[in-house]
């Protein structure tokens, strides 16, 4: 969603607060805006991307120390210049950026009408910033009891900092539901909505908690709730080094994260799964082992492609541990009543943390008094904090909007859980056990192989860069992967790509089959190959052009297909790591050469932090 970055200090704040935009840009972008305080406050925004406001600006010296900045996705009126962040208060006394949405803001806008207020923009922001002015103003308050009081009354989710023009040597940031981190320098504090702007600075963040509002000035913090309850700051040091957060030579950091799998996939087994002696420790999820281990049922809940990897979670969980598993998109299960059992364990998956359905069906899990567990990448986020346990993926920064190794890391995961259920359940066999752990130790170097075929991906990209519609088949746990395939796809390229289980391709989807139409088929040598071989026949038949996903050395399909792209021997509960790392580069190689912007593509943000 939207990104924030603030910076009070001794340093120049503008170029600390448009490189933090740029670091952000990935969050959303659709306009950007600055204000930096040199005495009075300069505001600048512009519809687009960061560059374009860093061109409006031009060469115009913007000395001054403070300063805030603010990447947006829209949520309430269109993506315009009026409609940008910040935000100024009618009087002038206040300007604010904000993320996350006000829900009863039509009520407080009429409200202030009444009182006498216009409105510049269509958005829930400049109700906020009116608010606090109004409070401020009426009230004759400090604009710190301004800003608390105001959000007492907001119904919503934000993540806001406030500049006032009456004490400009001081910034308020609050959060309450999308995400806030305060960077703790010497005589500097940094703010933003996730940690990238702040790494190269400092490591010391502390990471707000909802109704936190901390007032900051040069050398001194005060933290309290909107309640004005004081709190003890927990600074807390970040795990990340500034090269994760950059290209490193790739053209795009989607291809960056792609070429990091064997690196990330073995991060996310490392120090917790060891073939010499074999064995297998999630310690996050220590204190809950007995509990998941005897549990009647467990629900993988997410949103995109964190669905998907639920969907191979379910697979390996019911597969290797015999515990049934439900499936559910987050923003499904929290508004259709579901069924939640005292025994139930629910994982809520998801690379961000901070995804707002995935939230809500946690507190509603929790609720129902289920043991509710998180698989999540960004260490700190609000999903790791509000549930009961859970393990870290430890994929490192993802950055590109497309997520490519935040899936395999949580796919890993779910692999090792299986594993371990499995092995306290007595449902695997001491030597399946070796085995399985074996094959999840030969992965990354798989993948590096796989990667190898990218120059033959870029021919079969250049076939088709220009189709209006694919569609992805996979059976078993390939089905999911031609799930994620067809999204990679879809989201970056905007062709129209659709997942199914192959054997569903004759009950529908077969009409669409002609010689224009790609069909990838994930056709690998496992339990249900021969039926993927008469899919793959069925598709040929109705002239389908296809491009099949193969175990390296297959000649059956190789004979059918149009193209085919091996994957080295694997069993099959890594199948899902191997296979999708083609269709990732399929989708780049298609976007790239279609002209789309890969790591931003349209309309879409990095963290879904509205419902
Ligand atoms: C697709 C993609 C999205 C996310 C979804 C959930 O490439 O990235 O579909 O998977 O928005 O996000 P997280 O995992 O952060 O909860």
């Amino acid at each position: 969603m939207c990104g924030i970055v603030g910076y009070i200090g001794y340093r120049q704040a503008f170029p600390i607060v448009i490189n933090g935009l740029k670091r952000l840009e990935y969050r959303g972008y659709d306009s950007a805006g600055i204000c930096i305080v040199n005495g009075d406050p300069f505001l600048a925004k512009q519809k687009g991307k960061v560059s374009d406001l860093e061109a409006f600006i031009g060469d115009r010296p913007l000395p001054g120390t403070i300063g805030i900045g603010h990447t947006r996705w829209a949520t309430h009126g269109e993506p315009n210049d009026i409609n940008a962040h910040p935000h100024e208060s009618m009087n002038g006394k206040f300007i604010l950026i904000h993320n996350g949405i006000i829900e009863n803001y039509s009520l407080l806008r009429s409200k202030l009408e009444k009182r006498g207020y216009i409105f510049k923009s269509e958005t829930d922001t400049e109700v906020l910033v009116n608010l606090i002015e109004y409070i401020y103003l009426k009230g004759n308050v400090t604009p710190e009891i301004a800003v608390r009081l105001a959000l007492t009354k907001v119904v919503g989710a934000y993540g806001i900092v406030v500049i006032n023009r009456d004490e400009p040597d001081t910034l308020i940031a609050a959060r309450k539901g999308s995400p806030l981190v305060i960077g703790v320098g010497e005589g500097e504090y940094f703010i933003a909505s996730d940690a990238t702007p702040i790494v190269e600075f400092t490591k010391s963040v502390i990471f707000l908690n909802d109704n936190d509002v901390a007032v900051l000035q040069r050398n001194q913090m005060v933290l309290k709730t909107i309640y004005n309850q004081a709190l003890e700051p927990n600074i807390q040091q970040l795990d990340i080094d500034i090269e994760a957060i950059e290209k490193g030579g790739y053209e795009h950091f989607m291809l960056k994260e792609i070429y990091e799998q064997p690196r990330s996939i073995h991060d996310t087994y490392r120090g917790r799964i060891s073939s010499d002696p074999f064995d297998i420790h999630l310690g996050g999820l220590y204190s809950v082992l007995p509990n998941l281990t005897e549990a009647k049922r467990i629900i993988l809940i997410g949103c995109g492609t964190s669905w998907h990897a639920a969907l191979v979670g379910e697979y390996l969980i019911e597969d290797l541990a015999r515990i049934p598993v439900e499936v559910e998109y987050a923003s499904e299960f929290r508004y259709r009543n579901p069924i939640i059992n005292k025994d139930d364990v629910v994982i809520a998956i998801s690379q961000s943390g901070e995804t707002a359905d995935t939230l809500a069906a946690i507190r509603l899990a929790k609720e129902a008094g289920a043991l509710v567990l998180g698989i999540c990448n960004v260490v700190g986020s609000s999903i790791p904090r509000e549930t009961h346990a859970g393990v870290y993926t430890h994929a490192g920064p993802e950055i590109g909007v497309a997520s490519t190794k935040a899936f395999t890391a949580q796919v890993t995961v779910l692999i090792m859980m299986a594993i371990l259920l499995g092995r306290r359940r007595g449902t695997l066999t001491e030597e399946r056990y070796r085995e399985l752990i074996r094959e999840v130790t030969l992965v990354p170097d798989k993948i590096e192989k796989i990667l190898q075929s990218e120059e033959l991906v870029k021919v079969i990209s250049e076939r088709f860069k220009d189709s209006r519609n694919f569609l992805y088949l996979g059976r078993g746990y390939y089905f999911p992967v031609a799930l994620e395939g067809a999204l990679k796809l879809k989201e970056i390229s905007y062709i129209h790509a659709e997942g199914y289980p192959a054997a569903e391709m004759k009950h529908g989807p077969i009409a669409l089959i002609d010689d224009t139409m790609p069909v990838v088929v994930i056709a690998i040598k496992d339990s249900s190959y021969e039926k993927i071989v008469s899919n793959v026949q069925e598709v040929k038949a109705r002239k389908g052009v296809i491009i099949a996903v193969v175990t390296e050395g297959d000649t059956t399909i190789k004979e059918m297909a149009d193209y085919t792209i091996e994957i080295p021997e694997a069993g099959e509960i890594v199948g899902a790591l191997l296979t999708v790392i083609p269709l990732q580069l399929l989708a780049y190689h298609i976007a790239v050469m279609r002209g789309c912007n890969v790591d931003q593509p349209r309309n879409l943000a990095k963290s879904v932090t509205v419902e």
